[in-house]
């Protein structure tokens, strides 16, 4: 049964599997379709590391992606065509990626004697745990260690063929090719490995809080020891905002963000300062259970990404309620860039919204 995911996963899966190469080349593209918006990434190769060519983004309407799942494919092909054509994009070869209930990722411990049986054993026991159908997922996995006992650990990975498919065919409909596919989580890993020296003796915990999704991961040790994907963020500080002030939900959005000029609503301020406080919370009921539950290195540090981690207070509460240092992410550490084509202003704007996009271009470029 195994053997029909596989054929699949070879063909799109390998941005996490490393299967399939994305054809080296002098650039590398990410592509991040979000709940808000759409964004498309180019870098050139520079050296031995990274320059930042081009970067779009593009909003697009509520009812386009609902529940992380596309619901009007003409806009998001509409949309990549757009930001194709906006950045003049060179290589149409992306890595892009999933997040969301249709996700599954999972850690196994499994006992494997003999090691070319280890694919067969993951899937036999995905079967179990999975609470989809095996014949409506893709799956794959990557082994994160095996110990002298030949206790082996796996990271699984799963995701429904049906919504893997309708992003395949919105991005090759807009004309690019969906080299690699990765998942968020391990694209926030990627950005961060690339931007931040590596300690293997912390552990640090990386949050994209976009328009509908709060992601967190742990990483020690370059391995993704804790996921958790939770449906809040930034679309329900708006849809306060809509409901107390009796605005559109476009207006509501405009005025959050600061889009008016000049300062915001009172009003405002203090409902963006209760939605950081539930991320906040949010957040550190996650690494609290990841505290419990785990026996991994202790998180030393946050770091914050997604458009919502732009909320002014956010990284002083988050940082307060778990006592933990937190920042905002800085893509830009290692990523090169012209100082005349991209102001620091500009760059410090789309900062945390790029985070993910060049996680996963740097991954399309590792190959
Ligand atoms: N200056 C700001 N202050 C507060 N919130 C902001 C600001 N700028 C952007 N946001 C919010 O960030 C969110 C968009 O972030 P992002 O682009 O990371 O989300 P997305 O990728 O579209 O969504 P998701 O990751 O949930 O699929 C929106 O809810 C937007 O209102
Ligand atoms: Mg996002």
């Amino acid at each position: 049964m195994a053997g029909a995911p596989l054929g699949r996963i070879a063909q799109h899966f390998s941005g996490f599997f490393d299967l399939l190469s994305a054809g080296g080349g002098q650039t590398a593209v990410g592509l991040s379709i979000g709940a808000s918006s759409i964004k498309l990434i180019e870098l050139k190769k520079n050296g031995k590391g990274w320059k930042l060519l081009h970067f779009g983004i593009a909003q697009i309407s509520e009812d386009v992606i609902v529940d992380r799942e596309i619901v009007n494919a003409v806009a998001v092909v509409d949309t990549i065509k757009t930001l194709v054509a906006q950045i003049k994009l060179g290589n149409k070869s992306v890595c892009t990626s999933l997040s969301g209930t249709s996700l599954i990722i999972k850690k196994m411990t499994l006992d494997v004697p003999n090691m070319r049986e280890l694919q067969s054993q993951v899937f036999w026991e995905a079967e179990q745990y999975l609470p989809f159908d095996v014949s409506e997922v893709v799956m794959d996995y990557q082994v994160l260690s095996r110990a002298k006992d030949n206790k082996t650990d796996v990271l699984l990975v799963a995701v429904k063929k049906g919504v893997l498919d309708s992003y395949m065919s919105c991005i090759e409909d807009s004309g690019l090719k969906p080299k690699i596919v990765d998942v968020d989580f391990f694209a926030l890993q990627n950005l961060y490995e690339a931007n931040y020296p590596a300690n293997p003796n912390e552990a640090v915990a990386l949050v994209d809080i976009g328009a509908t999704a709060l992601k967190i991961v742990v990483v020690h040790a370059g391995v993704p020891i804790f996921t958790k994907d939770t449906a809040i963020g930034g679309r329900n500080v708006t849809a306060e905002i809509q409901k107390h002030l009796n605005l559109s939900y476009v207006d509501a959005e405009t005025l959050k963000v600061g889009g008016q000029g000049g300062p915001v609503p009172q009003e405002v301020s203090d409902l963006l300062h209760l939605g950081a406080e539930n991320f906040a919370m949010e957040i550190k009921r996650a690494l609290d259970f990841y505290a419990a539950s785990s026996s991994s290195a202790p998180v030393s540090y946050i770091l914050l990404a997604g458009g919502s981690a732009k909320i002014p207070e956010l990284s002083r509460l988050v940082e307060e309620s778990i006592g933990l240092p937190t920042q905002l992410i800085n893509p830009f550490n290692s990523i090169s860039y012209d100082p005349s084509i991209f102001s620091q202003d500009y760059l410090a704007a789309i900062g945390p919204m790029a985070a993910i996009p060049i996680g996963l271009a740097l991954r399309a470029g590792a190959k």
